[in-house]
């Protein structure tokens, strides 16, 4: 058992609302323009895209966008990382603490993608106990601030062994655990499945996080009601930053949703930090699924829809905004 001299602070459970609300990570999305705005309309907390350990250990340019971060955001950050043999662990956490910027380590223990299975990384790993508990000791001294790991409920209906690999999270001293209350085999459909949240609440005695399907004040009372220390919220807030605050003035009982105009203003900026941050091309590419979400409720949505899947430039992006702004 890992013991340590003094608790570690955890930011985002000092919420306004006395529940937090985290942004959870989601590759290709969770980009620092993203992020970004998410803070700005209340997200407590935020996870960069996940983050290859392999990727790191050799020297892989294109993770150092994956990880970079903004000062205004690095007390309610943690990066997240993945991998399977304990050498890119150990070089990837030194690495990661000498950059800095951050407020904590997030291991993915939950990730249902096939090549990163093949890697035996994700949610493999949960078929493992014994190496995700030399991952965690490992990583444990290494990091100063938050360690946390984002696990599902197993790797099958079979093998659902949350509360074993949570248990451990405990025992070796992380800070919290997220609950994404589904199977690696349900992927991101069918039921989540609270009961299993409650009862890691109910058993853990360090925080868990209950994520899936939050999207709005009926979901987030289903998780607030699991006794869970605060909210993941991810599909939700692609394309949508709002609902942070939405979702903040529900649990505070008043009522928020922003008016076109606000979402035309969002949106834009949204476009242009990507453009600023990932170059053109790449942004472009990124934008044409992770904006979508803002031209709901704009008048003739579906041909707007179509221009930003067909984006190829800037320009296209600023001419289609100024016809937005049109139909105000
Ligand atoms: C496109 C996509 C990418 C994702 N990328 C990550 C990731 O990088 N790391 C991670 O832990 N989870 C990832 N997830 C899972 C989400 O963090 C979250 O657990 C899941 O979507 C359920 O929450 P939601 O119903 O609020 O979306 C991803 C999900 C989607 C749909």
């Amino acid at each position: 058992m890992y013991t340590q001299s003094m608790p570690r602070e955890i930011p985002f459970l000092k919420s306004e609302t006395g529940f937090p609300l985290l942004l959870a990570p989601i590759a290709g999305f969770t980009g620092l323009p993203l992020r970004t705005l998410c803070r700005e309309y209340g997200a407590d907390f935020v996870f960069t895209e996940l983050t290859s350990t392999n990727a790191i250990y050799y020297g892989n340019k294109r993770t150092l966008p994956i990880i970079a971060s903004a000062p205004e955001e690095h007390s309610r950050l943690s990066i997240q990382i993945f991998g399977h043999d304990l050498k890119t662990f150990d070089y990837a956490a030194d690495f990661l603490t000498n950059r800095g910027g951050f407020a904590g380590i997030d291991l993915n223990l939950g990730c249902c993608v096939k090549k990163v299975l093949r890697a035996k990384s994700g949610c493999y790993l949960m078929q493992e106990p014994d190496h995700v508990q030399k991952i965690f000791r490992l990583l444990r001294p290494k990091i100063k601030g938050l360690f946390s790991c984002k696990i599902r409920l197993g790797y099958d209906d079979h093998n659902q062994n949350y509360l074993q690999i949570a248990g451990l999270a405990e025992d070796e001293g992380l800070d919290f655990v997220t609950l994404h209350a589904r199977t690696r085999s349900q992927a991101f459909g069918g039921e989540i499945d609270y009961a299993a949240i409650a009862k890691a609440a109910r058993e853990l005695r360090i925080p868990v996080i209950g994520n899936g399907n939050v999207r709005d004040q009926e979901s987030l009372s289903r998780i607030v009601s699991t006794g869970a220390s605060g909210a993941m919220i991810g599909r939700a807030a692609i394309g949508n930053p709002f609902v942070f605050q939405s979702l903040k003035a529900g649990l505070s009982g008043k009522t928020y949703a922003p008016d076109r105009a606000e979402v035309l203003a969002v949106l834009l900026r949204q476009g242009e930090a990507m453009i600023s941050f990932h170059g053109e091309q790449a942004a472009v590419r990124l934008m044409r699924k992770g904006l979508i979400p803002y031209l709901r409720g704009f008048a003739a949505a579906a041909r707007f829809r179509e221009r930003l899947a067909r984006l190829e430039n800037a320009g296209e992006f600023h001419e289609m905004c100024d016809d937005l702004r049109r139909e105000l």
